[in-house]
């Protein structure tokens, strides 16, 4: 993996502005395999990345910093096609314009030794942080890491409820701007009777936090309504955290829609950048069409 070969370039069809980066090769270190969806949440991280670095660079913040607590190798395998992608945090570390600061976790030691093996190949001059362990229990260095008066965005994409609200918490005491897989159809809706209805310490409880009385709302709500109800109760706790802005992009798989990547911000200028980037959908969509939370 040559490092000037990765760049991220802004492609011109006709007149028309494409961004896009060129794909991974094998590079001979660990590549997990993925869902080929896992596209579609690039295609908006990617965006986002770009924008938001563009928007933020001239502002008087004391960094820009990324944070990827759910980072995985950093190259994957579409499983259906075989195809190489990047994986978010070589997304995040090509960026046009770079971070001052990558943070990056997983839990996976096979993952995280591959990843750090790529990020030293491309010899960035930019601090970077690899952990590994629990990202609940490894967002206290994240933090430490990330000086007062920068500016980051947080990308938060694990596999299911594994992204405690208390992690939220603890990285709402810097400024950032979240990018959350919440996987309600992919997690919630198939386990929650059978695993959490009687478990108070369950990872649905962990996730959606103090006070979300997720059991009362349940029996409450009309059962076609549970999706957007889950949503509606989530957005009220990451609230409390002080954000005020909240976007929701729907990732689909075969034609039905998997889970949503919710935009969170403190700042209408974040949101602003979110709604920009989302217009163009993946394959040039121009909209996925699965209902809007209200
Ligand atoms: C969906 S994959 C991440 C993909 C990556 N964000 C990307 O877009 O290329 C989820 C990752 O979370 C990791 N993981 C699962 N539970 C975790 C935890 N509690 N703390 C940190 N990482 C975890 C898995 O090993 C996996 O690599």
């Amino acid at each position: 993996m040559g490092k000037r070969g990765m760049r991220c370039r802004h492609r011109f069809m006709g007149n028309r502005c494409v961004l896009k980066l060129s794909s991974p090769k094998d590079d001979g270190l660990f590549i997990p395999n993925v869902g080929e969806w896992s596209r579609d949440k690039h295609h908006f991280l990617l965006r986002y990345i770009d924008a938001f670095t563009a928007a933020m660079k001239p502002k008087p913040w004391a960094g820009l910093h990324y944070i990827d607590l759910f980072a995985g190798a950093g190259v994957e395998r579409l499983k259906e096609s075989g195809r190489l992608d990047w994986g978010s945090p070589l997304i995040a570390a090509q960026a046009t314009h770079p971070f001052d600061g990558l943070h990056f976790c997983d839990k996976d030691k096979r993952k995280c030794q591959a990843l750090k093996a790529r990020l030293d190949r491309m010899e960035l001059k930019v601090a970077t942080q690899v952990l590994h362990g629990d990202a609940n229990d490894k967002i206290h260095d994240v933090v430490a890491a990330i000086p007062p008066n920068t500016l980051s965005m947080a990308f938060l994409d694990p596999y299911g409820l594994h992204l405690d609200y208390e992690t939220l918490n603890t990285l709402a005491t810097r400024r950032a701007d979240l990018i959350i897989f919440f996987p309600d159809r992919l997690d919630i809706l198939r386990n929650w009777e059978v695993y959490y209805w009687d478990n108070p310490s369950s990872n649905l409880d962990r996730v959606l936090g103090p006070g979300a009385d997720w059991r009362g709302l349940r029996d409450n709500t009309p059962r076609q309504r549970w999706v957007e109800a889950f949503l509606k109760l989530y957005r009220h706790q990451i609230e409390k955290l002080g954000y005020t802005e909240f976007e929701y992009e729907p990732i689909p798989n075969s034609g039905q829609r998997l889970y949503w990547l919710i935009f969170c911000s403190k700042s209408k200028a974040g949101s602003k950048i979110w709604r920009g980037i989302s217009q163009k959908k993946p394959n040039n969509q121009t909209t996925f069409d699965f209902g809007e939370p209200e």
